[in-house]
């Protein structure tokens, strides 16, 4: 399938009157539509990068990727955030090469250019060797067209032509406003980052994280391990609110009905969560034990509950793909928040990452997925779990002005997601 016939609405079968909605599993495994994706899904379109607070510091710096293309992310000496192509103007050796750190300076190792945190090229060995013309001031760092922050999440875009970051993160902020300000301070990035790669397409992934249908089946032995019998109650996963939030992001919204760890959350004060959240967001700060967000196309938010978790997804190739995912800590340091930060991170490292026992068992089925999609004989993933029950817009406007509303174990997430998918692909 050459990208010029590239049809997505061809790999999606979406007919409502028949209740049917079906992906084809060549979106999963077909390299041409793994580019396609990376063009005009990755290279257009706002991404996450990491949080303020992992940037702390002036010098402060970290490497990432926007879809292929590296970059330096960091905090300049002014204070300022800067994200660069991390491609020397020489001859493009990555110029950073720690995954982060606090340096004013970054240094080729081929030939030895320098440049400043803020970009400029402030040496190069042998100047004398090119010509009096030779201009360092136009061969500084690149920056990347588009940078912007909300509630400390940091999101940058390697085309200056998306819409403001405030737009595009849509409904996303009803939750990030939650995350963030039901505790009193705000919160921070834990030290250390579970790094590592999946042989699976990124989709896949994605979708695993939003899956409330498989726990009590392919996790069955680690909820067995810890004890936890409500885990593996259906009734309990139908129970989360499972919301389309438009423009491909989705989120599984836990509440107190729905809990079965009991997590206890340290929050502000009734008072203070009125005034940050009003009197929605303040009833929700309450009710909601936390959420599974998807926030279009590479970051996944674990809000709170049972693992506070910030999720990175970079499509390396259509079958690998590289997570990052980091923990997440109220700020301060009363008892209530030391407690609930050491629950939550012992509840982290044992459940999630490559040693994590949850992880284990969903990248294991991810790749089994990945392997089950090359029978290209039957090709068709069914994706009409709820169809018959979703609630649109209409129905749920009292919450805000979501798209469509389902339960934690049907595929309402993944029909949302995917028709915004076939829409972005499907642009010129
Ligand atoms: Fe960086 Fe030559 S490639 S100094
Ligand atoms: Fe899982």
């Amino acid at each position: 399938m050459g990208d010029s016939q590239f049809i997505a609405k061809d790999l999606i079968v979406d007919d409502p009157s028949k209740d049917d909605f079906k992906i084809h599993g060549s979106v999963y495994v077909d390299p041409e539509i793994f580019e396609a994706e990376i063009d005009k899904i990755f290279h257009r379109s706002w991404l996450y990068l990491a949080h303020e607070s992992q940037i702390a510091h002036p010098n402060d710096y970290l490497t990432a990727y926007l879809g292929r293309e590296p970059v330096i992310l960091c905090r300049d000496d002014q204070g300022k955030i800067r994200c660069f192509l991390n491609r020397c103007r020489h001859r493009g050796t990555l110029i950073c090469r720690s995954w982060q750190g606090n340096s004013s300076r970054f240094r080729c190792i081929f030939h030895g250019w320098s440049y400043r945190n803020d970009g400029t090229l402030i040496g190069v060995p042998g100047r004398q060797g090119y010509p009096d013309d030779f201009e360092m001031d136009e061969l500084g760092l690149v920056e990347v067209p588009r940078i912007g922050t909300y509630k400390g999440f940091i999101f940058a875009s390697l085309t200056q032509d998306v819409p403001s970051l405030s737009d595009h993160l849509g409904n996303t902020k009803h939750f990030i406003d939650l995350l963030v300000d039901r505790y009193p301070e705000g919160i921070e990035i834990a030290k250390g980052a579970h790094r590592y790669s999946i042989r699976s397409n990124w989709k896949l992934q994605a979708e695993s994280e939003l899956d409330f249908y498989h726990g009590p089946f392919l996790h069955k032995g680690f909820f067995d391990a810890i004890g936890e019998k409500e885990a593996l109650r259906l009734d309990l996963r139908d129970k989360i609110f499972a919301i389309y939030l438009g423009r491909g992001h989705a989120i599984d919204v836990h509440h107190k009905g729905s809990d079965y760890y009991g997590l206890s959350i340290p929050l502000a004060s009734d008072e203070e969560l009125e005034k940050r959240l009003g009197p929605i967001g303040s009833k929700w700060s309450k009710e909601i034990i936390g959420f599974h967000m998807f926030v279009f196309p590479n970051l996944i938010i674990y809000g709170d509950h049972p693992c506070p978790m910030i999720e990175t997804i970079r499509p390396v190739s259509v079958d690998d793909t590289e997570v990052v995912s980091v923990t997440y800590v109220p700020k301060g340091d009363d008892q209530a928040r030391q407690e609930y930060i050491k629950k939550c991170q012992l509840v982290f490292s044992t459940t999630l990452g490559p040693a994590g026992m949850v992880t284990q068992d969903d990248a294991a089925v991810i790749k089994l997925q990945m392997d089950g999609q090359s029978a290209k004989s039957a090709p068709w993933n069914d994706l009409s779990r709820g169809i018959h029950r979703e609630l649109k817009r209409a129905a749920i406007r009292e919450f805000s002005d979501f798209e469509a509303m389902g339960r934690g174990t049907d595929d309402t997430l993944y029909r949302g997601i995917y028709r915004w998918w076939a829409k972005s692909l499907s642009q010129k």
